[in-house]
């Protein structure tokens, strides 16, 4: 079924107090290291959308007891490192390349087979990312034969740590061989070439588990973690997702007369180039409350509206942004003068290639946009409208809706079901906000 989104412009600003979901990150590995610890744990704030509820039903599928969720809540009782049981059927990760790249390195450990599979727009994205480290660690593991979903997993009794040097920067990759470092015999290392969202990490300490950063330079971290150890069983608090408040930061920012509120954003600072870019193109962001939530850095974020100007965006802000590059279009595309991103391949490795399916968005709704390998140059000026396709990729419609609210005849988003992987209430939250959207 095919859900088409309306969004007009805004007649006032966006204004009042608004708490995004929950991480989507952190809610999958909270599933995760609860379903393998030992005990009982307890999850609030968790994110309800279709991606983490894919990784909550494998763990189902395995033998794993969880009660909900409900309003965010979840209790699960782990199984503990070996406790998990073969699935009967293929483990269904629908849209989630979290997901699945995280699952491979715990399956890849088990002494069962499995498969991983995905939908449409999961089955093209690339999986030797993941496949090629751990079949290093000894795990028999195979994507098809263009390197995508599904990834077919054997049995093995054990795996060989590994000293891993990160081909690109991506924390799920690097996710995946810890994950995998967990069950071999001896130390795992991860080098990775730039900071990624360090979640796992984090997590992985907050459930007991010993996890070492060590930074070799300003971008090069190495992590590493033994093998054979006992995750334990945690209560644990999941933020709201600064990847989902980012919709609302642009479009606080862009509404002329907006003065928004977002609260219980976790902050972490893996994860805020947002903030920084849109700072850097005059936005008025201001962080208050800061406070530290079960490991993670928290805050209120006020977003106060302000004409945004052009910026040539630093490279090195890619990572810690890369989920929000749509969106950051649309600040560009409402901006006064030229916006250039540039080093950020990976954009075309995501739920849709991002660069691709944002330049052929941002022409239909009368932006001027020159596509690059690496990127994009934007001339900002005004939004006129269109219609445009979400390409199966959440962030491509919810960013669509957001440059609605700017436009002069509206934006009609097509294929905006895709909203439900990691934010189900949007359009909910967004009127509530101030921007008009009507779902047909
Ligand atoms: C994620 C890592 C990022 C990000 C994704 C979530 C994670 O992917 O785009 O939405 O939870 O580890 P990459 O590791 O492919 O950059």
């Amino acid at each position: 079924m095919s859900l088409v989104l309306s969004s007009e412009k805004a007649q006032s600003g966006l204004k009042g107090s608004i708490r995004v979901p929950g991480d989507k990150s952190m809610s999958h590995r909270a599933v995760m290291f609860s379903s393998l610890a030992t005990g009982v744990s307890r999850i609030t704030g968790l994110l309800e959308g279709e991606d983490v509820m894919a990784t909550l039903a494998a763990f189902r599928a395995m033998g794993v007891e969880a009660d909900g969720p409900s309003n965010g809540n979840l209790i699960i009782s782990g199984v503990g490192m070996r406790g998990l049981r073969e699935p009967e059927n293929d483990l269904d990760m629908g849209n989630s390349g979290t997901a699945m790249r995280l699952m491979s390195g715990i399956l890849a450990a088990q002494n069962f087979s499995s498969k991983l599979v995905g939908d449409e727009s999961l089955s093209s994205r690339p999986m030797r990312r993941v496949t090629v480290p751990l079949t290093s660690m000894g795990a028999r593991c195979a994507t098809d034969e263009n390197g995508c979903p599904p990834i077919h997993i054997r049995a093995v009794e054990k795996l060989e740590p590994i000293d891993y040097k990160l081909p690109m920067a991506s924390a799920q990759v690097k996710s995946a061989v810890l994950l995998a470092g967990l069950y071999a015999d001896g130390r795992t290392t991860v080098t990775e070439p730039a900071p990624t969202r360090d979640h796992t990490e984090r997590m992985l300490q907050a459930y007991g588990y010993e996890c070492k950063s060590e930074k070799i330079s300003e971008q090069v971290t190495k992590v590493s973690v033994n093998g054979g150890g006992e995750l334990t069983a945690n209560d644990i608090d999941i933020p709201a997702d600064i990847s989902s408040a980012a919709f609302f930061m642009v479009a606080a920012s862009i509404v002329p007369g907006s003065d928004l509120l977002l609260e219980h954003v976790c902050i972490n600072p893996t994860r805020t180039g947002i903030v920084d870019i849109l700072q850097g193109m005059g936005a008025d962001i201001r962080l208050t409350n800061e406070r530290e939530i079960g490991g993670e850095p928290v805050a209120d974020i006020r977003v106060r509206y302000v004409g945004l100007k052009g910026s040539k965006i630093d490279p090195n802000l890619v990572p810690l942004a890369i989920d929000e590059f749509p969106v950051i279009c649309i600040a560009a595309a409402n901006a006064s003068g030229v916006t250039t991103v540039s080093g950020a391949e990976e954009l075309r490795a995501k739920e849709s290639d991002r660069i691709s399916v944002m330049v052929e968005g941002l022409r239909n709704v009368g932006v001027e946009v020159e596509e690059r390998r690496d990127g994009m140059v934007i001339t900002g000026g005004p939004i006129k409208g269109g219609e445009v396709q979400s390409h199966h990729d959440h962030r491509i419609a919810m960013s669509f809706a957001v440059a609605g609210g700017v436009s002069q005849s509206g934006v009609k988003i097509n294929g905006a079901e895709a909203v439900a992987t990691s934010f189900p209430n949007f359009v909910d939250l967004a009127s509530t906000a101030g921007l008009v959207i009507t779902q047909t």
